[in-house]
């Protein structure tokens, strides 16, 4: 698999940083231990599959062998991590890039991390950042799942009403090498233009399919409907309550759900 990633990849900087695992637990922890021991930026690790695959507030990430694309780079920035709060949308456009370059079908993206094609998720992104004592980071791993080419039997029966994979979504198989191929390109692509706060945020409104619904925020305390008024240039999302007053949700402290469905 390494060697077909390789062949799509040309002259793409990152290129000669890649690590290929047959399986391993999760690409996050293993690239987090690799960047704890100074991997450098552009590092990038894809495994076949996962036995514990992680995703957002303690979920799991179901990776199984063969079907889908399990991905993490580590990205060296250089800034203060109040600059990067923008980092997992950049990621999602960068995503929705590479999906749409390689099967011509755009996803949506469901705050603030879920790729989607009408209510289903067909991927997901998890960013972990270690800091220094002064705030500024010292790494990021951005972690990202595709759902390629799973039949609706490969998700487990909890999954099946939620899920859903590019194969699914076109019907037809998706080349994981061609894909994941890109998906290093577009990410080389998102690390070269992080700064562009505003444009990238722009583009992430654009994609996203929780902005102007009716939504149901869920958090540690218990859940609450809300209208997703609008997200702010750090990823925040402006949340109208009942009541009429507004708040920004950050992304550490809840999910959403839209109220007629998984989007
Ligand atoms: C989510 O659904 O909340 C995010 C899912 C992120 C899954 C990817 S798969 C590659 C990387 N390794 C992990 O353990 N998680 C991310």
């Amino acid at each position: 698999m390494k060697h077909s990633i390789l062949q799509h990849l040309d002259s793409t900087p990152w290129k000669d940083r890649l690590i290929y695992l047959d399986q391993i637990d999760s690409t996050n922890t293993y690239a987090k231990k690799l960047a704890a021991a100074g991997a450098c930026h552009g590092t990038v690790v894809i495994a076949g599959s996962q036995t514990a695959g992680r995703g957002r507030m303690g979920r799991s990430f179901h990776s199984p062998e063969g079907k889908g694309i399990y991905l993490s780079v580590i990205l060296r920035p250089h800034s203060a991590a109040s600059e990067l709060m923008h980092l997992t949308c950049a990621a999602g456009v960068a995503m929705c890039d590479a999906i749409d370059a390689v099967t011509g079908l755009r996803p949506g993206i469901k705050w603030i991390n879920d790729l989607v094609y009408g209510s289903k998720k067909a991927g997901g992104i998890l960013t972990e950042l270690s800091l220094t004592a002064d705030g500024m980071v010292d790494y990021a791993v951005v972690g990202i799942g595709i759902n390629c080419n799973h039949t609706q039997e490969d998700f487990p029966a909890d999954l099946q009403a939620i899920a859903t994979s590019l194969y699914l979504a076109q019907g037809k198989p998706v080349s994981i090498a061609l894909l994941a191929a890109a998906m290093i390109r577009s990410l080389y692509t998102m690390d070269s233009t992080l700064q562009n706060k505003a444009q990238i945020m722009d583009r992430y409104r654009k994609h996203c399919v929780t902005l102007k619904k009716e939504i149901t925020i869920h958090t540690a305390h218990g859940d609450r409907d809300g209208f997703a008024c609008d997200i702010d240039n750090d990823g925040g999302l402006l949340v109208q309550f009942s009541d009429g007053h507004t708040e920004v949700i950050s992304s550490g402290e809840a999910s959403v759900r839209g109220m007629y469905g998984y989007a």
